[in-house]
C-alpha cells in the first residue's frame, strides 16, 4: 500500500506544484503586447548561484541590466586592467534566452575609478573616455542591444553636475560620449539615463542635453527615467507627464530602475535633524521581520496606479525595468541606510509573487479585456 501511495502523492505534489507556477503568470507574457520587463542581475544570478532567483529571472523577465558588474570601478579598474568575466557571463546569460541586454553604464560620476576621477588634462581624459568606450562597448558589439551612455549628469535644478567629465571636458562630454559610442557600436540603441526625471526643474535639463544632441545630429535615440519611487511621491500626473514629454522629443522612454520603497526616508521628515534619524533604527526600520498587510496592500495599488499609466502609454514606453529581482537582494536594503529591511519589488524574499505582482498582472489583463 505504501509503496503505491508514495510515488503516487510525489506525482500529486509536482502536479500541484506547475499548476500554482502555471496559475501565477509570466510578467513578460502579460506584457509582451505592451513594453518589455526587464530586471538587474547582480552577480550571483549572472553566475546562477542563486538558482531560485535566475528561475524567477528566466519565467518574469525578457530585459536585463547588469546591476554592478559593468560598471567603470568593476570592468576598468586600473588603466590596463579590465574585468570582462562577469560582463561576458552576463552577456551569455541573456543570449540562452534571447533577452534584450542594458549595457549599464559608460559614462557616469559615481562607482568610477580614482584613477579617472583624479586625471586633469581634457586631451588626457577624453582619451581614456574614448578608448573605454571603444573597449566596452566593442567587445559586446551586436550582442549588448543598448547601453546608457551617460548616467545621472544633471543637479536637481537641471543644471550639470560637477562631474570630473563637466569639470575638465566641458558640457560638451556628453556630446562626445555618444559619438564614440555611435562610432563603437553603429546599431546600438543609446540612452541618457537618470533619477528624478519627474521633477520639473530636472527633467527640463535633460531635455535640453536631448534636444542639444539633436540639433548636432549626434544619435541618441531614449531616454530612461530611474524608477526609485516611494509610496505617495511622485503623482501620477508627475509620471504622466515626464512620459509625455520625453515621447513629445521622438525618443522612446523607458522605465529602467523601478522599485518602491515602503521605509522612511532621512530626509522625508521634516524639521528633524538627519543624522539622529540615521541612528534611531526602529523609526527607519520599522518592519525588520515582515511586511505588515496594510503596507503591502498600499504598496500593491501604488503598483496597479502606476502600470495603469505605463500601458496608457505603451506605444512610447519600449521598457520597465525593476531594479532587482525580489525583495532580498534590492539596493534599497542597504540604501540610504546600510542594513535595513526594505520591500520595494515585487517578489518577497521567498521568491514568491506579492500582492504587487498580483495587481501588476491584472492591470495587463484588465487591458486585453478592454
Ligand atoms: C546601485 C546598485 O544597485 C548597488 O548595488 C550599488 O552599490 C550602487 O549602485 N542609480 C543607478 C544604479 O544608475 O547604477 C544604482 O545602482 C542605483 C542608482
Amino acid at each position: 500500500m505504501k509503496k503505491i501511495f508514495f510515488p503516487f502523492l510525489i506525482l500529486v505534489l509536482i502536479g500541484l506544484h506547475s499548476c500554482a507556477q502555471k496559475q501565477s503568470g509570466s510578467l513578460k507574457q502579460a506584457y509582451a503586447p505592451y513594453f518589455k520587463i526587464g530586471t538587474a542581475l547582480n552577480a550571483s544570478h549572472i553566475e546562477e548561484g542563486d538558482y531560485d532567483g535566475v528561475l524567477l529571472v528566466r519565467k518574469h523577465f525578457n530585459a536585463i541590466t547588469p546591476e554592478n558588474v559593468m560598471k567603470w570601478e568593476l570592468i576598468h579598474p586600473s588603466p590596463t586592467q579590465y574585468n570582462f568575466a562577469l560582463p561576458d557571463a552576463f552577456v551569455k546569460f541573456g543570449q540562452r534566452d534571447s533577452m534584450f541586454m542594458v549595457g549599464h553604464t559608460l559614462v557616469w560620476h559615481s562607482q568610477l575609478p580614482q584613477w579617472v576621477q583624479s586625471i586633469t588634462d581634457p586631451v588626457q581624459l577624453e582619451q581614456v573616455m574614448k578608448e573605454h568606450i571603444f573597449q566596452v562597448m566593442g567587445r559586446y558589439k551586436g550582442k549588448i542591444h543598448a547601453w546608457d551612455v551617460v548616467n545621472e549628469a544633471l543637479n536637481e535644478d537641471g543644471s550639470m553636475r560637477e562631474s570630473v567629465f563637466y569639470k575638465v571636458l566641458g558640457p560638451n562630454y556628453i556630446a562626445k560620449a555618444f559619438t564614440y559610442a555611435h562610432q563603437a557600436d553603429p546599431n546600438c540603441k543609446l540612452y541618457y539615463n537618470d533619477y528624478n526625471m519627474v521633477v520639473p526643474a530636472k527633467r527640463q535639463g535633460a531635455i535640453r542635453i536631448i534636444k542639444e544632441l539633436q540639433a548636432q545630429g549626434i544619435p541618441i535615440h531614449g531616454v530612461g527615467m530611474q524608477g526609485h519611487w516611494n509610496l505617495n511621491w511622485p503623482s501620477l500626473q508627475d509620471i504622466e507627464q515626464a512620459i509625455t514629454d520625453f515621447a513629445a522629443l521622438g525618443i522612446t522612454v523607458m522605465v529602467t530602475e523601478l522599485d518602491i520603497t515602503v521605509l522612511p526616508n532621512p530626509w522625508d521628515l521634516v524639521g528633524a535633524d538627519v543624522n539622529q534619524q540615521f541612528q534611531n533604527s526602529e523609526k527607519m526600520n520599522p518592519y525588520p521581520n515582515f511586511l505588515p498587510d496594510s503596507v503591502d496592500i498600499q504598496l500593491a495599488k501604488r503598483y496597479e496606479d502606476i502600470f495603469k499609466i505605463f500601458i496608457k502609454h505603451h506605444t512610447v514606453i519600449d521598457r520597465v525595468s525593476f531594479w532587482g529581482v525580489h525583495d532580498g537582494v534590492s539596493w534599497l536594503n542597504d540604501w540610504p541606510i546600510h542594513g535595513r529591511t526594505n520591500y520595494p519589488l515585487l517578489f518577497n524574499r521567498n521568491y514568491k509573487p506579492k500582492r504587487a505582482f498580483k495587481t501588476v498582472m491584472a492591470v495587463a489583463k484588465l487591458q486585453e479585456t478592454k
